[in-house]
């Protein structure tokens, strides 16, 4: 089977083809054509709604026109389309949601909707190598899956296909949010999560101490937004004390003051122990839930798991707990259309495209 898959819910523009093969239960990737307007955002230290959208409906056509062609395909042998509808910015949802209900009526194709949450998890099924079906076939039920992206931090139980139950997420931040929010205090560009790695390399993790919210709460939710002011607090106290503290007040060096003063090095002490403290939680947890529901796979997704450190900190704890690891190749973390052809290949629920509607706030029932 060949679905067409469209992703659009925030900066990245993304159309891709997967070949579904029904009786070894796995994917391969026949063409992934991702567009981000990423560089655009790092001008403005974030992204503007209205921007990404505007940047959505240039690349849309020419995306999907790509992924057709670098698979050797036309328009009629693809058997389905999938597409993202929630969650993420409406003006983004709606370029690829409209987009696809238009294709899936003119072509005359199913539709099948995805969540762009379980999409993430999906990266974790897919074959690279388009000659291939193997890589991974191994993937044990019942799973516990982190999703741990720019606007959400989630973990969930699937015990086969379809069955999806959430454990817990974030109260506040997600975890790529307050290492972006973080990175922005220190003068890193956006998104801060790559480069907060970056400087993590050169930095003592222990030079300083944050916190880990929750690290040892019954539940599966987690909080961010405590670490987050931790390092606001002590970043200002840090330029207070450089600064010689003259006339000047302490509250002048708040957050929103210039961090130039801070040293390469003690930039990449705070990285460091940011992401430290970042990855005990989220290794803490998913741990915790693997070993209560009996996981034989634990599965990585999101632009945060793109992170080295984190994937092998997982990696070691899942080793000693008897539990195998997935994540997905670095290329299908952050967002792209694969994951999303992928999620609707295993989790088939075709839908007429005039139920269909972008739903920015959607999570899991
Ligand atoms: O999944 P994604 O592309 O978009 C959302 O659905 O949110 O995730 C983007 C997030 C950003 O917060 C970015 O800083 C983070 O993923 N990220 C990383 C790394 N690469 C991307 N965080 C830590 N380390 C990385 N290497
Ligand atoms: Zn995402």
């Amino acid at each position: 089977m060949l679905i067409l898959g469209i992703e659009s819910s925030c900066d990245e523009t993304s159309a891709a083809i997967i070949k579904g093969h029904t009786k070894n239960k796995n994917v391969k990737l026949l063409s992934n054509i991702v567009a981000s307007s990423l560089s655009l955002h790092s001008k403005t230290g974030g992204i503007i709604p209205e921007n990404a959208a505007r940047e959505q409906i240039k690349f849309i056509i020419p995306v999907i026109r790509k992924a057709l062609e670098e698979a050797n395909l036309k328009s009629k042998d693809i058997d389905a389309i999938a597409v993202t509808y929630g969650p993420g910015l409406i003006g983004s949802l709606l370029i690829g949601v409209e987009t696809a209900k238009t294709l899936s009526y003119v072509w005359n194709k199913p539709l099948i909707p995805v969540n762009h949450l379980i999409g993430h998890i999906y990266a974790n099924f897919i074959e690279l190598n388009p000659k291939r079906y193997t890589l991974n076939a191994n993937i044990d039920f019942p799973v516990i899956a982190l999703i741990v992206s720019g606007g959400h931090t989630d973990l969930v139980l699937i015990k086969q296909h379809g069955s999806i139950t959430w454990l817990g997420g974030t109260r506040d931040d997600a975890a790529g949010e307050a290492l972006d929010k973080i990175g922005r205090l220190l003068g890193l560009p956006y998104p801060g999560g790559p480069h907060i790695e970056r400087h993590a390399k050169k930095g003592d993790p222990k030079k300083y101490q944050f916190p880990r919210p929750m690290i040892g709460s019954k539940d599966f939710d987690f909080s961010f937004s405590g670490l987050k002011a931790a390092v606001f607090r002590e970043v200002s106290n840090l330029n207070y004390s450089s600064s010689g503290a003259s006339a000047k007040s302490r509250s002048e060096f708040s957050t929103s003051s210039n961090n130039t003063n801070l040293s390469q090095q003690t930039k990449a002490d705070i990285c460091a122990a940011v992401q430290k403290a970042v990855i005990n939680v989220l290794v803490k947890k998913t741990i915790k839930a693997a070993e209560k529901y009996s996981a034989k796979s634990i599965l990585l997704g999101g632009g945060v798991a793109a992170n080295q450190t984190l994937r092998n900190e997982l990696e070691a704890s899942s080793q000693k707990l008897g539990v195998k690891l997935f994540a997905p190749p670095k290329s299908l973390c952050t967002d792209n259309a694969a994951m999303i052809a992928a999620a609707a290949f295993f989790n088939y629920k075709q839908v007429n495209w005039q139920k269909i509607d972008a739903n920015p706030s959607l999570y899991f029932d």
